[in-house]
């Protein structure tokens, strides 16, 4: 059996770097203004991108990995905007699917629903959903040992949770709480707003290529968001990152 080529993007280099710093044998290919850096993670060939931020970046870098550097999954690492009850600034959520919240072709088209696709929603890929979920909550249980006590304390990460949820993207920061309670009302079920992951989702949909997404809260999408936002993707985004996708690709493969 030949083990997948997988393609692994965080939108800035912030999120990426940690991961980067764990691949032995990387080299770097500019193509479209973007650096993709194919070389190994855990012994896994993998390709990896920063995407730049939003919609249109992260469909052309998604397009590339498949296209121009043949990847067979790939994998979204990076921060997002709290939305649900219960997801706080630390947590982790794996996407189960993911939704344009900025997509509004209506009245043509029911809200949210992408033109020609009869669908709002698109679904991540079971079996790497899963690993990410594994790898997560891993990572969770030994927090301090990865971010160090005064992370951990600073940011009140020590009861941090996995969830599995739906996560929504559109092309802008959400960043008071009468956009997030707007969001919230609109699409009562999504745990958590960014701004690629469901673009990558469909662009993986045109080509049938497994998807699946991880994002650790860095803010509550609120009048705060900017501030929790720049000190969290320092300090700690990074380092979960790599940790999480790290260990997902450790994982005995079941496919
Ligand atoms: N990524 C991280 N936080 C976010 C927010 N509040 N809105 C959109 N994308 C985000």
């Amino acid at each position: 059996m030949t083990t997948p080529r997988m393609g692994i993007m965080a939108a800035m280099p912030q999120e990426l770097q940690a991961v980067l710093d764990l691949m032995p044998d990387e080299h770097r290919e500019t193509l479209a203004g973007r650096t993709f850096w194919p070389g190994h993670l855990a012994g896994q060939d993998v390709v990896a991108v920063v995407s730049g931020i939003g919609k249109v970046a992260a469909a052309t870098t998604a397009t590339l990995l498949i296209e121009r550097f043949g990847v067979d999954c790939v994998l979204f690492t990076g921060v997002a905007g709290g939305l649900g009850p219960g997801v706080a600034v630390g947590d982790v959520v794996v996407a189960t699917q993911l939704l344009q919240h900025d997509m509004d072709a209506s009245p043509l088209f029911p809200r949210h629903e992408v033109p020609g696709y009869g669908r709002s929603r698109f679904d991540t890929d079971p079996h790497w959903r899963q690993r990410l979920t594994d790898a997560a909550t891993a990572a969770l249980a030994q927090i301090e040992h990865h971010l160090g006590a005064k992370a951990v304390a600073d940011f009140g990460l020590a009861h941090a949770k996995v969830h599995n949820g739906t996560v929504i993207s559109g092309d802008r920061f959400v960043a008071t709480r009468a956009e997030s309670d707007a969001l919230r009302q609109q699409l009562p079920d999504a745990l958590a707003v960014e701004m690629e992951g469901a673009a990558v989702a469909q662009v993986c949909h045109d080509f049938g290529v497994p998807f699946a997404a991880v994002r650790t809260i860095s803010d509550r999408a609120d009048d705060s968001a900017h501030v929790d936002f720049g000190r969290f993707v320092a300090d700690v985004a990074a380092r979960y990152s790599a940790q999480v996708v790290m260990t997902a690709l450790q994982q005995p493969s079941t496919a």
